[in-house]
């Protein structure tokens, strides 16, 4: 992520630069070449292109029309001169030209050429040609079809012949232009002037045999027989709008096929294309895709208004074995890439996968109505650009499914607050990470009462208005402040929005919002910064614009009090001894803190009463706070526990995505402190208990959100070797078993959940699953080797055998060196990365004893004498040791390696051990003790 917010701002510097006027007068030191620097940033001073002919006749077979990735070209450029000159510069990569095909044409004459340059293309003319004049370059050159570097021009792509030996049948070829990094250039397809700035017309004539269809995200004028080659046929495609190329996109292909659907008024085309037989085997789940994704693109038109930039809607689902394929920028106005082998998983069940598939497609679907949009100034506008769009995908999202829009919020919450931890970063403004923050301050307006939603369309239709304009007007943070105010102007916010979104953009950290009972008759509201117990910055006391909306009682009027620098507490008239709901809709950028406890109690009650009377966001989000709260040590785990009594005990079970995520994230560090603890069993049973109804309820899920959860549920579920996973393993075995050769019955979850449900089966599975998942193992090790991510897993599963023996035996397989040892290339390395990370912890619940035991074995495969030491390290971090008795077996354990190296003690490991050792102890007497408190 660093590396890229560096190239883009890098380019964002290298690509800013103005077309000045004409000059008559040209400077003689630009134009022979010495002045390199600015020959390099400005090139197309001289001859700017207003449109391209391109025909492109790629070649996929040796044959008589030519070699196999050669791709023969024409392309005539029509531009301006803007300054008197002989020379004109193009960009042309890789294409091998044909020097004598080269002609100049200046007002309709002929203009002879001194020579051609091909480094770089700089055709030299015999004379100069003054500033203003029309010129017309025409060049034929052959272009290469890459097979490797694909952000490098068209791509040939591999396919998946491992798993699919078929998959030949199928071609597929696409552009992939990169506007953001440096180095790509449309100079790789055609000859042309590379300036990302810079906006043409295009006519591009695709020839290819006929067995091939081509794809563009220009409009389709003809399709008509090759007239030079018998069996070849032209489609011939046109972008009469002038824009970058950089948004040029197009494919050829064979062997694909489409479903379709229609959008918008006009009733435009949408298609999925994917292999004949994806589209074939699956017809029903690329049904449902495409009109799911017909109605978001239906949503989007009405929403702007207007669908005016893209005539057509193409996404193309390519399995590929190419790891880049289909990320952000191959997703171009109207036509778009994804990589199948990412967002398909073969045989996972179709619901979940629908659902996974439109969480995939969304941010491309609200991209499409601004490109891969290119501003190079101001760089602010990036950060605004990409925070509007994610909030259309929450609007996209919504149309489909709510349970969608409500992950994609609290991902973007969770992600928010990962970074205003870091207060010291405190200029938010450059960095586009903070996209998912100010996505949250746009969500917030939608809670502020008496301020209408379309008043935010309205702001957002005339900031996509301004920046479609075909001049490419530059919108700065000030003018976007401004379009929005402009949009309110008939209602009335206290403050302007400048001054509301600037007390946040300029000013990290998150807003604490303390709701206590000032009498019988007064609420206080009073809003002070949220203080991380590891706080860096502790100096900054800058606090809010900060609009805070709440109801007094349930799906009551919504209030809306603004707590502000000048005024940071706030007085409300209302029954105090009725419930309070503050952030009701959790649109609010700020977590809310009820100081007094009946305030939370009521809230509680509800919960337990009826819950979905609470949105699932707003549950979600007071627990995050009162978790969040507990951690930071604003509260008890206690206060914080008693709102989760609802979970499993209320009148209703909890069914909700969101709510079990934000719980089960929030706790499970908590919870994973206890492993070694006397108390875990405790502890166990009460979160056990918990889920239990839950996993019932998604056992034989119908619908696909059931799904999700239960492969969410799955992890702690195994974690906690509730009887759910327990059964739900044994079966999976006992499948698996009786036709081992098939595929496994693994393959119908979703990824994601493989590894623990393999784990799962190893740990309650006893010799007979070690064994079979073993063979399995050293299968896959034949087929694939050691490297790939499903024999690496299938290893980890094998360190969760909880028998004693089978895991001693697994162990010291791993110990014993190759060739003897059945593992291979694995060492103590495994134990250290893998073992320590199983999804499940009995594997590092054995590993201290198991090292006392077999001491000498294990330093002697330790590689160095770090070797143990590193590992007590990381178990210790990983907050498996949390007591006093712990800390004694660690102490004696370092004194048997003492015996083995001198001076052990001063080893810096050692020393991070016994200070995590005791901050964990320090934990487990404070907090841990709170939650053992309150649990039965
Ligand atoms: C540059 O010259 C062309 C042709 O002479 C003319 O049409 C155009 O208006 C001039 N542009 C400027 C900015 O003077
Ligand atoms: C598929 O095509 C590639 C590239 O031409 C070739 O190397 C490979 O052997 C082919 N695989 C099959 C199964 O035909
Ligand atoms: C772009 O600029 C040209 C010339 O200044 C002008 O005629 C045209 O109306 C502008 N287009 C838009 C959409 O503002
Ligand atoms: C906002 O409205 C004012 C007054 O109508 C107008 O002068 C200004 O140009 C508008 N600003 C923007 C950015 O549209
Ligand atoms: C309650 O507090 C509010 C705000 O401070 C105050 O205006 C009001 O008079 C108080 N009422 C009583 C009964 O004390
Ligand atoms: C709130 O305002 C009062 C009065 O101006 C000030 O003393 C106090 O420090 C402020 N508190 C915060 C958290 O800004």
């Amino acid at each position: 992520m660093m590396k890229l917010t560096l190239l883009i701002v890098l380019s964002l510097r290298i690509g800013s630069y103005g077309v000045e006027e004409n000059q008559t007068d040209p400077s003689p030191g630009f134009d022979n070449g010495r002045d390199s620097w600015d020959d390099f940033f400005h090139k197309s001073d001289k001859f700017i292109p207003s449109h391209y002919d391109i025909d492109l006749r790629p070649i996929f077979e040796d044959g008589p029309e030519g070699t196999r990735h050669s791709m023969p070209g024409k392309v005539r450029i029509v531009g301006t001169t803007y300054k008197k000159t002989n020379k004109i510069r193009l960009t042309s990569n890789c294409n091998e030209l044909n020097i004598s095909s080269v002609k100049v044409i200046s007002n309709g004459a002929p203009i002879p050429i001194e020579n051609v340059n091909e480094e770089g293309l700089h055709i030299n003319l015999e004379q100069r040609v003054g500033g203003g004049n029309t010129i017309e370059v025409y060049i034929e050159y052959i272009a290469k079809i890459q097979q490797e570097k694909f952000w490098k021009g068209f791509l040939h792509l591999p396919c998946d012949t491992k798993n699919d030996a078929e998959c030949n049948k199928t071609q597929i070829a696409v552009s992939g232009f990169n506007i953001k990094l440096l180095g790509t250039h449309c100079g790789t397809i055609f000859p042309c002037v590379g300036d990302r700035d810079l906006s043409s017309t295009f006519n591009l004539s695709l020839s290819s045999k006929n067995e091939y269809g081509t794809a563009a995200n220009g409009e389709l004028v003809s399709t008509s027989p090759d007239s030079e080659l018998k069996g070849w046929t032209v489609d011939k495609y046109t972008w009469s709008t002038k824009q970058r190329w950089s948004l040029l996109a197009f494919t050829v292909f064979k062997d694909y096929s489409y479903v379709e659907s229609f959008f918008g008024k006009e009733k435009k085309p949408v298609k999925i294309y994917a292999p004949k037989e994806h589209i074939n085997s699956k017809n029903g789940l690329y049904t449902s895709i495409v009109s799911s994704v017909a109605k978001i693109l239906t949503f989007y038109e009405e929403y702007f208004g207007t669908s005016a930039n893209v005539p057509k809607m193409e996404l193309f689902f390519v399995p590929t074995t190419f790891d880049d394929f289909g990320t952000w920028f191959m997703k171009s106005k109207g036509l778009n890439f994804y990589n199948v082998l990412d967002i398909i998983p073969n045989k996972e069940n179709e619901k979940s996968t629908e659902i996974r598939v439109i969480q995939h497609v969304a941010e491309s679907l609200a991209r499409q109505w601004v490109g891969d949009w290119w501003d190079p100034e101001p760089e602010m506008s990036f950060l605004f650009i990409e925070s509007i769009l994610r909030y259309m995908e929450y609007l996209g999202l919504s149309q489909v499914n709510p349970a969608l829009v409500e992950a994609a919020i609290y991902y973007d919450i969770q992600k928010a607050e990962e970074l205003d931890r870091e207060e010291r970063d405190a200029d938010i403004q450059f960095i586009v990470s903070h996209k998912r923050k100010v996505t949250l301050l746009f969500r917030m307006f939608e809670g502020i009462t008496g301020w209408r939603v379309d008043s935010l369309q309205s702001g957002i239709r005339n900031y996509f208005n301004r920046l479609w304009n075909e001049n490419g007007t530059k919108v700065t943070t000030e003018e976007l402040y401004e379009i929005l105010q402009n949009s309110t102007e008939s209602q009335k916010l206290p403050f302007d929005v400048a001054t509301i979104l600037s007390s946040f953009v300029d000013n990290v950290g998150i807003p604490l919002v303390r709701v206590g009972i000032a009498n019988e008759t007064h609420f206080v509201f009073k809003q002070e910064r949220f203080r991380y117990q590891e706080s860096i910055d502790k100096i900054n006391d800058g606090v809010w614009y900060l609009p805070v909306t709440y109801t007094h009682g349930i799906g009551n009027t919504r209030h809306t009090i603004w707590l502000t620098p000048d005024q940071n507490v706030t007085y409300v008239q209302g029954n105090t001894s009725e419930l309070l709901l503050v952030n009701p809709d959790a649109t609010g950028y700020y977590r809310t803190l009820y100081e007094d406890s009946s305030l939370l109690q009521m809230l509680q009650q509800q919960l337990e009463m009826n819950h979905t009377e609470i949105k699932p966001l707003t549950r979600a989000v007071l627990l995050s706070d009162y978790f969040t709260f507990a951690d930071e040590k604003y509260e008890t785990y206690g206060a914080a526990l008693n709102l989760t009594t609802y979970l499993s005990e209320g009148s209703t079970n909890e069914t909700s995505l969101v709510v079990w995520k934000t719980f089960l994230s929030k706790f499970s560090g908590t919870y994973d402190k206890f492993i070694s603890h006397p108390q875990y069993p405790r502890l166990k049973n009460f979160l056990s208990a918990k889920l239990t109804n839950v996993l019932d309820y998604t056992s034989s899920p119908k619908t696909s959100e059931e799904i999700i959860l239960r492969d969410y549920l799955l992890e702690t579920a195994c974690k906690l070797n509730n009887p759910h996973c327990q059964t739900m393993a044994k079966e999976l075995f006992s499948q698996w078993r009786v036709n081992p050769n098939d595929s496994s019955p693994l393959d119908h979850f979703y990824p994601a959940s493989r590894p623990i449900l393999e784990c799962a089966i190893v740990r309650n599975g006893g010799q007979e699953a070690y064994d079979f998942i073993m063979a399995k193992y050293r299968q896959g090790v034949q087929a694939d080797g050691t490297t790939t991510w499903l024999t690496r897993y299938i290893l980890k599963s094998l360190a969760c055998a909880s028998d004693k023996t089978i895991f001693k035996g697994f162990i010291e397989l791993i110990l014993t060196p190759p060739p003897s040892g059945a593992i291979k290339g694995y060492n103590l390395d495994y134990i250290t990365d893998h073992v320590l990370s199983t999804p499940l912890p009995d594997g590092r619940e054995m590993l201290l004893p198991f090292i006392f035991k077999n001491f000498d074995l294990v330093f002697e495969n330790s590689g160095t004498y770090h070797g143990i030491p590193a590992m007590i390290n990381k178990l210790t971090r990983s907050w498996e040791f949390s007591t006093a008795e712990k800390k004694k077996e660690i102490q004696e354990l370092f004194k048997l390696l003492e015996k083995k190296v001198e001076g052990v003690n001063a080893m810096g490991y050692i020393r991070q051990v016994y200070e995590q050792l005791d901050v964990n102890i320090q934990w487990m007497d404070n907090q841990g003790n709170d939650i053992l408190s309150t649990i039965p």
